[in-house]
Order: structure tokens, then sequence, then C-alpha cells
């Protein structure tokens, strides 16, 4: 009997490389997912890699009763994969209450249902935005957490502390919280990858973008920063990576009995980065020059951070497959593919 798992914003980036990841390794997956940040074709890319379909359940997660309806019609679940929320920095800036509204009004309606359906299994998506501009740019689980540079940050830090308050009292559920540094890339059949919807802000679809002309060109956000070459540092991890970490943290519950706090992981590569290098591998991989300028520092950037990924690599036997390399090659080899099937 297949474990049957319940995965929010199965459509989004994250979500539909997850749910590949847990096919493949024998779950059973259902989707809930509205499209407010993603497209349904989605679904036939996960079905072409899979030979699967995915029943989504297109709802918004802030309504409860239309929440609680999953949950009804699927009491088999035995675990959440939570990836649905908002997670554009520059916009929850602008329009905070959208997001503490869908952030945290989705989060407490999935609890509340775990609860109810004593869902045994709960994994988060979190963020290394928890960090803030950290003193020790090389993070652990326990590095302490400094105020969020943005909503969409808070929004993941408090989301870590309801998680902790309610598995606290809870007698029957156990949960995760991943924190994500920088997913990039494609999976390398191509046919599921990053959509960002409207102008890029993330830096590999912005490289990508520019690389193939969907935009002009791009700009470096700052050349001036206490970096080796004066560019923000960040730990870039391939998308398949993480979600090969989701599969595992779920696994892990499903054989662990203990109820305990939650397991708290980073997952990155455990390299930093700079914004530099990263333009420089995408243009080894492409073997194209790519056009871009320098510009101004983006407000709300942190200088530099990478993940100490040892805890997920220990506690999950974990490994991190996918090099800079890959990500840039399969994000590359994915915008062709975009711009094939336009
Ligand atoms: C990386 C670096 C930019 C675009 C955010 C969220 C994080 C996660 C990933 C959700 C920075 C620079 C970028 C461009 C540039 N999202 N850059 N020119 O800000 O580290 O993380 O996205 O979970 O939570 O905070 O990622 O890709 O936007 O930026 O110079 O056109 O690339 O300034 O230094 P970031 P990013």
């Amino acid at each position: 009997m297949m474990s049957k798992i319940l995965v929010t914003g199965g459509a989004g980036y994250i979500g539909s490389h997850t749910i590949v990841d847990l096919l493949q390794n024998g779950f059973d997956v259902i989707s809930a997912d509205n499209f407010s940040c993603s497209v349904e074709t989605v679904f036939d890319g996960i079905e072409k890699i899979t030979g699967k379909k995915i029943a989504n359940y297109n709802i918004d997660l802030t309504n409860l009763e239309a929440t609680r309806s999953i949950f009804d019609q699927h009491k088999d679940i035995v675990g959440v994969i939570h990836f649905a929320a908002f997670k554009a920095v520059g916009e929850s800036v602008e329009n905070p209450l959208k997001y503490y509204h869908n952030n945290i009004g989705s989060l407490t309606n999935i609890l509340k249902c775990v609860d109810e359906f004593k869902v045994a299994n709960f994994v988060f998506s979190s963020s290394c935005t928890v960090y803030g501009n950290p003193d020790d740019v090389c993070v652990t689980e326990k590095t302490p957490q400094k105020k969020a540079e943005s909503p969409y940050g808070y929004t993941k830090q408090v989301g870590e502390r309801i998680i902790e308050d309610f598995v606290k009292k809870s007698t029957a559920t156990k949960a995760f919280l991943l924190r994500y540094f920088n997913p990039v890339g494609a999976h390398p059949s191509s046919h599921i990858g990053e959509l960002p919807i409207g102008k890029p802000m993330n830096l590999v679809p912005a490289i990508t973008q520019t690389a193939i002309g969907k935009i002009p060109k791009m700009f470096v956000h700052g050349s001036d920063y206490d970096t080796r070459d004066g560019s923000c540092v960040r730990d870039y991890i391939h998308v398949c990576d993480i979600a090969s970490a989701h599969t595992l943290a779920l696994q892990y519950l499903i054989e662990t009995n203990e109820i305990h706090n939650p397991e708290i992981l980073n997952l990155g590569s455990g390299d930093g980065v700079t914004v530099l290098e990263a333009i420089h591998a995408f243009e080894a991989v492409s073997n194209q020059k790519l056009h871009y300028e320098f510009g101004p520092r983006r407000s709300g950037d942190v200088v530099a951070i990478y993940a100490n990924n040892n805890l997920a690599i220990e506690k999950l036997n974990w490994q991190v497959r996918y090099t800079l390399k890959d990500m840039m090659k399969t994000a590359w080899d994915w915008e062709l593919k975009l711009k094939e099937n336009k």
C-alpha cells in the first residue's frame, strides 16, 4: 500500500520537483494548488517524467472549509509537505498584509487539519532568510536568527515558531523544518523547471532570460560588497537535490516513532558562490557572453550566506549530487525548451 502524501503548492517550482521525487520513490501524491504563483501545465510535465497523473485540488488554503474538504476525501493521508506560500521578497515589502494573510493563514489551516485528522508527518518549506544577515556567513541550524529582512522572511520565522508550538502539544504529529538556501536549475528532462511570473527577480532566471533575449540585459545588484569580487555570496543548490531531501525527510519521519520538537535542517550545497562566479559558470556552460551591467545594491540583500549542511547529510543520508555547472546547464536547457515550445 503506497503512503499518500498531500503536497501543497504542488504546481510550484520546488513542489513539482518534489512530487516527481516522491513518485519515483513509491509514494502516492495529491496536490493542492490554486495556481496563484504557478500554471496547471506543470502537471503535464510531471506526467511526462513519471507517467502519473496528479489529482490537484484548486482551492484557496486560507479557506478552512475548502482545506478540510481535501482531508475529508483522503483520510489515508500519512504526510503533508507544505510549500504553498507567496515568496517574492520585494512584493512582500510592498504588500505585507497579503503575505501575512496568505502565508500564515494557509499554514494555520493546514495545521488545524493535520491535527483534526491526526496526520503523523509534516514537512515545512522554510528558508535561509530566517537567518537575516548573519555575523558568521557559514550558518548552522543553531545560528541565531536575526530580524528578517522582509515580511516574506518574517512569515518563515513565524511559521517555524507556529509549527514548534503545535508539535510540542501534539500527540500525533512529527515535523521537519527545511531551510532552503537558493534553489536553482531544472529537472534534467527539461519537462519541468522554474516559471517566474513577470520580470524575474531571482538571479538564475534573470541570467537565462537575458541570455535567451527575453529581457535585454540584467544588472548585478552591487559590486562594492566586502566579498572576494565585490558581489554578494549565496549558496546555490539544485532543485532536484532539494526535492530528494524532502523524500528522505518524510521517510525518516515515517520510520521514527518518538514525538519530538521539529527537526530543523539546512538544505544548501555548502558552497558560497558570488553573483559574478555564477554568471561566469553560466557563460562557460552556455558558451555565450552574458549582457550584464553593474547596478546599485538591492535593498534587503544579505551580503553573504551559505550553509553548513552537515546535519542534513548525516541525519537523512542526503547527498548533494548536482554541481554549479549542472545547475546552470539544466536551467539553460529549460529556458531553451520554453522558447522551443512557444
Ligand atoms: C541572489 C543574488 C541578488 C537578480 C531569495 C529569497 C529566498 C529564496 C531565493 C524563496 C543577490 C543578485 C539577483 C538580478 C542580481 N526564495 N541578483 N541581479 O535574494 O538570495 O533569495 O530568493 O525561498 O528566500 O530571499 O535570491 O536570486 O533574488 O538573489 O545581482 O537580476 O543575486 O542581488 O545578491 P536571494 P536572488
